[in-house]
């Protein structure tokens, strides 16, 4: 992959890269070439099993890694803020009136109680946290502003109880938590970071939300979006028709990844001169390590959107995604609006009924397994090979 010229604008990186792209699925659409691993890793059941090594991953990835708690627009004005509580512990996201994204503990330092309620991502307009105890009453940059029978709590100095803040720091659209010790997004992304940056997501307005239950560990779920080996037996009325199986351009970016899969009219790309290729849009599915992948799509030239799925364990056979779609550029008219929800209700659909019905039937049978039991992941799952690997490296366990 050739390195992003820096000097370029980002309108012609992005146009840079939509070519790159491009070619790269017309290629192994033409040649049915898919991207390959060395050879096949075999992982042992307790990868996905294992109480032990869910706790290591709670801990390592969800609480001491940046995490990705939405982007820009959902919390688009000063007096916004939303909830983020599927990595583990209560936080309050907000935009103070300074701009600046900050992130508390949704704990009133009175005496504990949540001072958010509500539904996890969903913008509230609250420019000051009113406590529903004792009205205890915080503003967005986490200050004690307002404490009726302040005189009981003569001697706890002013100051000493305003919220606890959390790391976190808003970037290129995306805003980012980290539940513990101090947040290095720049180590974190390293070279991913242009290619996030040319998804210009601050500008991506947010038209549908919601979650999806599953019971399956979160990596067996995630793995879904790393191969189109799946595609044509398990897809056979939607992706399997448009796309081919087992056809995939990818690209690393340390231990994040690009992987694109070719629709099967790109075969024919192939013997037309380049120069008469259709205009493309810049996609793929990108993996933000460890659970959030971002699919920019288009369904035609110019029509864009943004999926952003957040993949989070509840317990070790349990997981939620987050799920969420945005119009890039804004929502322009109402006939938009509705196409957009309708690529949220498909994509629900199939991610539902059958990514993730799959990944909750492959779990149980896991737990049965004999205890020696290992699945395979063959050379063409290079970006399974690649996640798993990195999620052992992070977490200091072998697989
Ligand atoms: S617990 Fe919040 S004001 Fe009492
Ligand atoms: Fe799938």
């Amino acid at each position: 992959m050739a390195d992003i010229d820096p000097g370029l604008s980002l309108h012609e990186r992005r146009a840079r890269m939509a070519a790159e792209v491009l070619e790269g699925m017309v290629d192994r659409a033409a040649s049915g070439r898919t991207d390959r691993a060395e050879g096949a890793l075999a992982l042992h059941k307790d990868v996905y099993t294992d109480p032990v090594r869910f706790q290591a991953e709670k801990h390592k990835l969800f609480h001491q890694m940046p995490i990705v708690a939405g982007l820009s627009q959902d919390i688009a004005n000063p007096g916004d803020v939303m909830l983020f509580e599927a990595a583990g512990p209560s936080i309050v996201v907000g935009r103070g009136k300074d701009g600046e994204v900050r992130a508390f503990r949704n704990i009133c330092t009175h005496r504990a109680a949540k001072l958010l309620l509500g539904e996890e991502a969903v913008c509230q307009r609250k420019p000051r946290l009113t406590c529903p105890f004792h009205a205890w009453t915080f503003d967005l940059e986490g200050k004690l502003i307002a404490q009726p029978g302040k005189e009981g709590f003569a001697g706890h100095a002013d100051g000493a109880r305003d919220l606890m803040p959390v790391a976190a720091r808003e970037w290129a659209g995306l805003i980012f938590v980290q539940i513990e010790g101090t947040m290095d997004l720049d180590a974190h992304l390293a070279e991913f970071a242009p290619v996030l940056e040319i998804l210009e997501l601050e500008k991506a307005e947010p038209v549908k939300r919601g979650h999806i239950d599953t019971a399956s560990n979160w990596k067996y779920a995630l793995d879904t979006y790393g191969e189109g080996y799946h595609f044509a037996a398990l897809h056979p009325n939607n992706i399997g028709i448009t796309h081919m199986s087992d056809v995939a351009l990818f690209t690393p970016y340390g231990r994040h990844h690009r992987i694109s899969f070719p629709e099967k009219r790109m075969a024919g790309l192939a013997k037309i001169p380049r120069a008469q290729w259709p205009q493309s849009d810049y996609g793929g599915v990108h993996l933000l390590f460890p659970n959030t992948v971002i699919f920019v799509g288009s369904v035609e030239p110019g029509k864009t959107f943004v999926q952003l799925f957040r993949l989070f364990p509840s317990d070790v056979g349990q997981m939620r995604c987050q799920f969420a779609v945005y119009a890039p550029g804004g929502v322009r008219d109402a006939a938009h609006r509705a196409e957009t929800e309708m690529g949220y209700d498909l994509t629900e659909q199939v991610v539902r009924t059958e990514d993730y019905a799959q990944a909750a039937q492959s779990y149980a049978n896991l737990l049965d397994a004999p205890a020696d039991f290992r699945v395979i992941l063959g050379s063409n799952e290079i970006a399974l090979q690649r996640l798993h690997q990195n999620i052992a490296a992070a977490i200091a366990m072998p697989l």
